[in-house]
């Protein structure tokens, strides 16, 4: 399994090309330069050279929760095992902090629910994460499914 790395300054232009070209077809949102400059030390990577073919974050909302974001396996590296390391790596970073619970936005839950997390109504979400919404080009349509990840006690 390829290394998964922390993200550096330098990889945020793939990264964004990376996401957005999944965005243009619909199957993620976009993130601005701004946003992945801002919230780079949430992001891991995977490298193949010094071609960045993957990323994912994890952010944290509140004292028990985060989020697993921006999750992207670039298209000649899917189904190789690496979009599954990147979501064991996020949970078991917020694991590690401490952070009972995960939580992800995505059109994919097949995928997350593979790791067991369970859909939830997204008005359950505290309302706090909603504050990222406002910048939203979808809000307040949103069309993603959450769902949610409990550490067992
Ligand atoms: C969804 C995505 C991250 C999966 O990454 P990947 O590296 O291809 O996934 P993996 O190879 O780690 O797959 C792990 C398992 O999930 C399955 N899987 C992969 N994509 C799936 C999907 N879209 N739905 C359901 N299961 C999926 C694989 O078959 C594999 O199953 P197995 O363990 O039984 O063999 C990738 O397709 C992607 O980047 N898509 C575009 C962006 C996107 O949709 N991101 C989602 C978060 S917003």
């Amino acid at each position: 399994m390829k290394e998964i790395e922390k993200a550096r300054i330098q990889d945020v232009p793939q990264m964004r090309r990376m996401i957005n070209r999944f965005a243009d077809k619909g199957e993620m949102l976009p993130r601005p330069l701004s946003e992945l400059y801002e919230n780079i030390r949430d992001f891991f990577v995977i490298r193949q050279g010094e071609q960045v073919i993957a990323c994912a974050a994890l952010r944290i909302s509140w004292s028990d929760l985060a989020e697993i974001k921006s999750l992207a396996v670039a298209k000649d590296s899917q189904e190789q095992g690496i979009g599954a390391s990147l979501v064991k790596a996020c949970l078991n970073e917020a694991k590690e902090l401490g952070i009972p619970t995960v939580f992800c936005l995505t059109y994919q839950s097949a995928f997350f629910e593979k790791f067991g997390f369970c859909q939830i109504d997204k008005m359950e979400l505290p309302r706090k994460i909603w504050t990222e919404c406002y910048h939203c080009p979808k809000f307040p349509d949103c069309d993603e499914v959450a769902l949610i990840y409990n550490f067992e006690v």
